[in-house]
């Protein structure tokens, strides 16, 4: 990808430039959490955007994206704003830079990605943070804190793509460390590191390849319905609720809304149920937890669809130790533990079950739990 990348730019753009990338994410446990206070288990993957970019003297930016062919150009105030989507993340990571006092001038930039698109694996994530960590590199002097270079990517997709995501993919994909899981808390933002070798396990990914149309911002009203439920109970977010004060609030909110907050307050304690069972090295805690997730965020939450269902049974049939759904929803994939003796029969059964009921076979996605956000040097 890094020689194709340096290729095109040079054809394009007539000189060099530096070379940066950010990972996508996956996320053990804890979905849905971040944006309620909670907390998450997320790691960066293997699965990279990678930009190679140069300061060119104007103030325009000039960006070819090489997995879409198209090109775009725009400047840095506010009006400049792309029509282009994928445009409008970078230029939504320009804008965030200097409203936090960055500075941010003309630059040109061919970038590519692997981190498939669509499958919950936060490519979107791994752009904002590619660019956030450049910028900062290239004309900050590297003074943004890493923590801030997570919150330019969140409000990008805030201010400029329309979701208002929690912190989890870009602090994955800024804070990622090889080997490691991370424990975060999205209200104080501590994150502690956990080695994460699951001995005599794989943990497999199985992309379901389909993408459901997400009419109406599905995503943002499962975020409101926890802010009502908050709201409901005088708290700032569903991080101190307990199943006992939603009870005593079950007939002030809507059944729908009830059943949304159930989940989270669930999908809390799990997080930390996990992190206890990894450290006495017990996954099949871990994985019991994982399938109670699924069937949360499947029946509660609302997030899943006809085709992750099916591939979450396929696992629980060939007795993989742990399945979900991971990430936002409405597609993508599920995230699997599964002991290495199970794993050839589970990757051939889920294979051959969907491609029979729906028409294609699944992806199977190995994952290597990688660095973050870096530059990457020659
Ligand atoms: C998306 C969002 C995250 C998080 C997950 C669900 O990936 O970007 O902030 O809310 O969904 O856990």
């Amino acid at each position: 990808m890094k020689e194709k990348i340096q290729e095109q730019f040079k054809q394009r753009f007539g000189t060099d430039g530096v070379i940066y990338a950010s990972a996508g994410r996956i996320n053990l446990i804890g979905e849905h959490t971040d944006y309620n206070g909670g907390f998450v288990f997320p790691g960066a993957i293997d699965k990279y955007i990678m930009a190679e970019i140069n300061i060119n003297g104007t103030d325009k930016v000039r960006v070819y994206s090489m997995d879409m062919d198209a090109y775009c150009e725009f400047g840095l105030n506010e009006e400049d704003a792309p029509q282009d989507q994928w445009a409008r993340y970078i230029f939504g990571v320009c804008r965030e830079t200097i409203k936090r006092g960055g500075v941010v001038k003309g630059f040109d930039t061919v970038f590519a990605g692997n981190v498939p698109l669509g499958a919950g694996l936060s490519s979107s994530a791994a752009l904002e943070s590619c660019f956030a960590f450049a910028l900062n590199d290239l004309f900050n002097d590297n003074k943004i804190d890493k923590f801030e270079l997570a919150k330019i990517g969140q409000s990008t997709e805030h201010n400029y793509c329309g979701v208002n995501c929690g912190i989890m993919d870009q602090f994955a994909s800024v804070f990622g460390k090889k080997d490691c899981l991370m424990r975060l808390d999205c209200r104080s933002l501590e994150h502690e590191y956990f080695p994460f070798h699951p001995e005599g396990y794989k943990l497999v990914l199985l992309n379901s390849k389909v993408k459901h149309e997400l009419v109406d911002s599905p995503y943002n009203k499962r975020r409101e319905s926890c802010e009502r439920v908050a709201a409901t109970l005088g708290l700032e977010t569903l991080r101190d609720a307990s199943y006992t004060m939603l009870a005593d609030v079950r007939d002030k909110i809507s059944n729908e809304d009830y059943r949304r907050a159930r989940f989270v307050i669930g999908e809390k304690q799990r997080v930390l149920d996990v992190c206890d069972a990894l450290e006495r090295g017990d996954y099949e805690t871990v994985g019991r937890c994982m399938f109670e997730t699924h069937d949360g965020l499947s029946r509660d939450y609302e997030v899943s669809c006809e085709e992750l269902d099916y591939l979450n049974d396929v696992a629980r049939e060939c007795g993989v130790t742990g399945s979900r759904i991971m990430g936002g929803g409405f597609g993508g994939c599920t995230i699997n533990l599964v002991k290495e003796d199970r794993y050839d029969h589970f990757i051939a059964t889920a294979k051959e079950k969907f491609n029979a009921k729906y028409g294609h076979e699944p992806e199977v996605i190995n994952v290597i739990i990688s660095d973050g956000a870096h530059r990457v040097e020659d």
